[in-house]
């Protein structure tokens, strides 16, 4: 398992991720580091009933190592640029890169948490996180050497053999964590994965995100309601409009890599960017 990170890739003003297109000269060299590049993306649904433009003109490179959050109203299509990175989803218009190549299907070289854990009840922890493995096809020894590790670093060890109805609603979520990162994806995709836990476990899992996010390297897209868990967790975070989400504005939060949580909370870069998103997303439009 790679568990080096190297910051200098965040850390050098040359290397550091573009933003939208247009934003100040950002994007010209992004194409070939970029680990997910949006070019231009529209998507409409069509159907007889109804016509829905849910995304228009985004444009977005996220460099390899990057983590960079995704907030805006409900309905502007969150979820839906997640999908078209992971090739669940074919854009109207426009082109989606992952690790430099052009997205035409499902991709397996990312890692996908969704809203609910979706753990299969039958199945102890371990057998969960196995899953990954198995729908894989990856070689049992190394999969469960890598379970085990990713149980160790997500605070697991001692409920390996437990059922999901016997772990707390933060393990379960964690469960998830370690399923999305079994097979070590550049790119790991997390839409609103702690809406359902209580504040405080809340809280702990973006402590523990943000040391994994560390110590793995991987490239982070994360959408979510709440602006402090976006600044708090991001280098960017990405502001949309409402339907049809077009990006309204890219924020650099400006934090070292490396968050006490508390101590985080009480910077004024934090106040700052949490106070300019909420003024962005207006007060109706997010909650947190
Ligand atoms: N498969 C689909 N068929 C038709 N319309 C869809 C489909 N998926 C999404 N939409 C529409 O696209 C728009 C964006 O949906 P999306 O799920 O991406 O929103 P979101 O920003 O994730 O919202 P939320 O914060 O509520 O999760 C919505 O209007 C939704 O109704
Ligand atoms: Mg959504």
């Amino acid at each position: 398992m790679t568990m080096t990170r190297d910051t200098s890739l965040r850390d050098s003003p040359g290397t550091t991720a573009p933003g939208a297109a247009g934003d100040s000269g950002k994007t010209a060299e992004a194409g070939a580091a970029a680990a997910v590049g949006l070019e231009k993306i529209a998507v409409r649904f069509r159907s007889r009933r109804r016509d829905v433009t849910a995304l228009h003109e985004v444009s977005l490179d996220v460099a390899m190592g990057e983590f960079v959050a995704i907030v805006g109203p409900s309905g502007c299509g969150k979820s839906t640029l997640l999908k078209l990175v992971a090739g669940l989803l074919k854009p109207s218009a426009g082109q989606v890169r992952l690790n430099g190549e052009q997205v035409n299907g499902p991709r397996h070289d990312i890692g996908y948490v969704f809203q609910r854990a979706a753990l299969l009840e039958w199945r102890s922890a371990r057998r969960n996180i196995l899953i990954q493995a198995e729908m894989r096809r990856m070689p049992s020894v190394l999969a469960r050497a890598r379970a085990d590790e990713l149980i160790a670093m997500t605070g697991l060890t001692g409920f390996e053999d437990a059922y999901p109805h016997e772990l707390s609603g933060g393990m379960q979520q964690r469960v998830a964590l370690c399923r999305a990162l079994l097979h070590e994806p550049p790119v790991l995709l997390m839409d609103e994965p702690f809406g359902a836990l209580d504040a405080l476990t809340r809280e702990q899992m973006n402590m523990e995100l943000n040391r994994i996010w560390r110590e793995t390297g991987t490239t982070v897209l994360l959408v979510t309601h709440s602006i402090s868990e976006a600044v708090y967790l991001a280098d960017r975070v990405v502001v949309m409009s409402p339907r049809p989400g077009t990006i309204t504005e890219i924020i650099d939060v400006g934090l070292p890599a490396e968050r006490d949580y508390t101590q985080t909370l009480a910077r004024p870069e934090f106040h700052e960017a949490t106070g300019h998103i909420r003024d962005l997303l207006g007060a109706a439009s997010a909650h947190d």
